[in-house]
C-alpha cells in the first residue's frame, strides 16, 4: 500500500501536511501518523479522504520507539511513498540556564529521531518516493538563546543535503523545509518569550504545508515561505555568520 509516514502529526504543521497531502499525492492509500498524543490524530483522521489511518503513539526521544517502528515496518511492509520528518521542538533561553534535560530532549527529537526514522524508513521507499525534512530559518544562522535548537536544525538541513545526493541513484526526492515562525504549540511548548519572535512576520501554517507538499512533488530541494525569509536565506549564504549572529539572536 502506498503510505505517507508523517511524524509530529498531532498538531501544527504535521497535522496540516497530513490534511493537505491527498491533494498533492492522491496515490496515498494509507497514513502512518506518529506522535505521543494520538487522540489528537484521531480527531481529524476521518478528514483524510477515506484513506486508511494508523495513529502510532511513539515518544521519538526514546530509543525503544525506533525498535518499535522498525518492527512494525518489517511486519506490514508498506511502500513509503512520502516520509515527512516533521516532529520537532525548541526551547528558548540561555544555554547555561535552560535545564539540561530540555536541551537533550531537543537534540533527541530533532536530530536522533530524524536520523533513526529516516534510516528505518528508507528500505521501504521506492523510485519516485519523497523524503521531506522540516528544518527552520533557524538553520541559516546560529541563533543565540535558541542555540541548541538552531544547531539541530542546521543538522537537519545538512543531513538532508547529503541524503539528496545519496538517494539520487534510487530516484528518491529529498526536500528540506525552512519555515519562519508559525502560530502553533511550538511557541508555548518551547517557552519562547523572545522580542525577535514578536517582531518577525509569521508564516501561515496552511500555506507552509501546501508549499511543502508542492515542493516535494516537484522534487525541489529547499522550500522557504515568504520573500522576507528567502532574502534572509540569501544573506546567510553570502555574508559571514559572525556578522549575522547578533541580528539573529532570539
Ligand atoms: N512553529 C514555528 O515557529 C516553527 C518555525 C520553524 C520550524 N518549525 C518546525 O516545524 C516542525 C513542526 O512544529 P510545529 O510548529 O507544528 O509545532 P507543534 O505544533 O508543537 O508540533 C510539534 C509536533 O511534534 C511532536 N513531537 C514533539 N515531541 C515529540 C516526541 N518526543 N515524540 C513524538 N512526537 C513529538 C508533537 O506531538 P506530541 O506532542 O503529540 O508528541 C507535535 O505533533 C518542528 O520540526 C519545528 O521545529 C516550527
Amino acid at each position: 500500500m502506498k503510505t505517507a509516514l508523517i511524524t509530529g502529526a498531532s498538531g501544527g504543521l504535521g497535522r496540516e501536511i497530513a490534511l493537505q497531502c491527498g491533494r498533492y499525492f492522491p496515490e496515498i492509500e494509507e497514513y502512518w501518523l506518529i506522535a505521543r498524543r494520538t487522540e489528537k490524530i484521531e480527531e481529524y483522521a476521518q478528514r483524510l479522504g477515506g484513506a486508511k489511518v494508523r495513529a502510532i503513539s511513539l515518544d521519538l526521544a526514546k530509543d525503544e520507539s525506533y525498535a518499535a517502528l522498525a518492527e512494525l515496518l518489517a511486519r506490514e511492509k508498506p511502500e513509503i511513498a512520502l516520509l515527512v520528518n516533521n516532529a520537532g521542538l525548541g526551547y528558548w533561553g540561555a544555554a547555561e540556564k535552560l535545564p539540561v534535560e530540555k536541551q537533550i530532549n531537543c537534540v533527541d527529537v530533532n536530530v536522533k529521531a530524524v536520523s533513526a526514522v529516516t534510516a528505518i524508513a528508507l528500505p521501504y521507499m521506492r523510485a519516485g518516493s519523497r523524503a521531506v525534512f522540516v528544518s527552520s530559518i533557524a538553520s541559516f544562522v546560529p541563533n543565540a538563546y535558541m542555540a541548541v535548537y538552531s544547531a539541530t536544525k542546521a543538522y537537519v538541513t545538512s543531513y538532508a543535503r547529503a541524503l539528496r545526493y545519496e538517494l539520487k541513484g534510487r530516484k528518491i526526492g529529498v526536500t528540506v523545509v525552512c519555515p519562519g515562525p508559525m502560530d502553533t504549540e511550538f511557541i508555548a511548548a518551547g517557552g519562547v518569550k523572545s522580542k525577535t519572535f514578536e517582531k518577525l512576520p509569521y508564516c501561515d501554517v496552511r500555506k507552509v504545508a501546501a508549499g511543502t507538499l508542492r515542493a516535494a512533488k516537484k522534487g525541489r530541494f529547499i522550500y522557504t515561505n515568504k520573500l522576507f525569509y528567502k532574502f534572509y536565506r540569501f544573506l546567510a549564504k553570502v555574508l559571514p555568520a559572525a556578522w549575522l549572529v547578533p541580528a539573529a539572536k532570539t
